[in-house]
């Protein structure tokens, strides 16, 4: 069976390769994830005064974009809306709980994606379908329904070009007719080439909801090679991750992911074909946390050794030892050889657990190799071709030098 050609947009959409998802809203000021309102079973008339007091006086969405950029994402999905019912954007009158009626008085999507613009990133709207404001979300679920519809077609429609929409909330009536259908027609008015995501949530990773849809979801999980044999159409794949357990700032959640970490999980994906999209919570106000900051520092230093190997390659059916991989470039002139957990070479005295240079195997490799060298390091590596299997003489780091993760480019040829 045949595997669907790809849409331009969606293979736009697999070239970004890293995004970063942003949860900031109303729960921000609390300092206790997203769910608050819910887990902690709040009192929502006090919960909704947080408008009141939500100034977003530290939000800088250059400030975030920069950040975003400088990590290596080439898009943001941010939260236009949560579950609270709490819009970022100007709702035009759709209802007075969202950012121009809050102590903030501003329409903060605009900034967003204003700075998007300006700085080439594309921006993502996250949306929930899910409501806990919205009283007819539970008493009369058409008039809901078209509520959302009219949400988000405002959101197509005042903000210029958008990369996509992201829905989340499906899972929470999963007997409902959501009228889907309907939904993605207004966004296709607006925004034909907009990627149309629809979170299957942690019970149904790698689903595929409604026919509509331009990419599957696995939140929180590795994701697995899809199979696009005799689909009607060719869907991308995306994982989102936080850097520690909340999506929303968590004050006290210091669980946080070690970049080493980080950096597997992206390449994780890439070894699938799918994106990677890794959640940020700015504090109250919107200012970054400095430690994400950090973090996602980190992950950018080694993007801008290593990125172009994230960014170009796609599966093709290279395998190595352990968990390494071997992508192919979109224009067919590289491979890319991913190394894990390559240690570093120094004195016995001083370096534990550092593999030392030796012969490393690939196998699947239908190309012929000209050539071989570390993406952080000019000089040639040694190899050998028998067949399909590639086997390199890799040098370990030099001492000095260690990433999660290191990567060999091999020209064709
Ligand atoms: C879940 C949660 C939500 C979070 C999302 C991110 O579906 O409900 O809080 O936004 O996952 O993937």
């Amino acid at each position: 069976m045949a595997i669907p050609k790809a849409k331009q947009y969606i293979l736009d959409f697999e070239q970004m390769g890293f995004g970063m998802f942003i949860h900031w809203g109303l729960y921000s000021q609390l300092g206790r994830g997203e769910w608050i309102l819910n887990v902690g079973k709040l009192d929502k008339t006090e919960y909704e005064k947080l408008s009141d007091t939500f100034t977003a006086e530290d939000f800088d969405a250059e400030k975030i974009v920069l950040t975003a950029k400088s990590a290596g994402c080439r898009y943001i999905t941010l939260t236009t809306r949560h579950h609270e019912g709490f819009s970022l954007y100007d709702t035009c009158g759709l209802s007075d709980y969202d950012a121009p009626h809050s102590a903030a008085h501003r329409d903060l999507i605009r900034e967003f994606v204003d700075a998007c613009n300006k700085h080439g990133i594309v921006p993502f709207f996250y949306h929930t379908t899910l409501d806990w404001h919205e009283k007819t979300f539970d008493t009369d679920f058409d008039a809901y329904l078209e509520y959302l519809r009219k949400s988000v077609e405002t959101l197509c429609k005042n903000y210029g070009k958008i990369g996509g929409l992201w829905f989340d909330g499906n899972w929470s009536k999963p007997d409902a007719d959501w009228k889907e259908s309907e939904l993605y027609a207004t966004i296709r008015k607006y925004q034909p080439e907009a990627m149309i995501i629809n979170n299957t949530g942690l019970g149904a990773r790698g689903e595929l909801g409604n026919p509509e849809i331009d990419s599957v979801t696995f939140e929180q999980g590795r994701p697995t090679p899809m199979n696009r044999e005799g689909m009607s159409k060719y869907v991308a794949a995306e994982m989102c991750h936080t850097l520690n357990n909340h999506w929303g700032i968590g004050n006290e959640d210091l669980d946080y992911k070690s970049p080493g970490e980080l950096i597997k999980s992206l390449c994780d994906c890439r070894k699938v074909g799918a994106n990677y999209l890794l959640n940020i919570g700015p504090e109250a106000q919107g200012a970054i946390n400095p430690f994400q900051k950090e973090l996602l520092g980190i992950i950018g230093r080694w993007m801008n050794i290593f990125g172009e190997a994230v960014y170009n390659g796609r599966p093709c059916g290279i395998g190595g030892v352990g968990s390494n991989f071997g992508l192919r470039s979109t224009d067919g002139k590289y491979i890319y050889l991913f190394v894990y957990d390559l240690g570093s070479i120094g004195d016995k005295n001083v370096t534990v657990g550092g593999k030392y240079s030796g012969a490393y195997s690939f196998g699947g490799v239908t190309d012929k190799i000209a050539s071989i060298e570390w993406m952080d390091m000019e000089g040639n590596l040694e190899f050998t071709q028998y067949g399909t299997t590639l086997s390199v003489e890799l040098t370990g780091h030099p001492y000095g030098k260690s990433y999660p993760v290191r990567v060999a480019r091999a020209t064709v040829g």
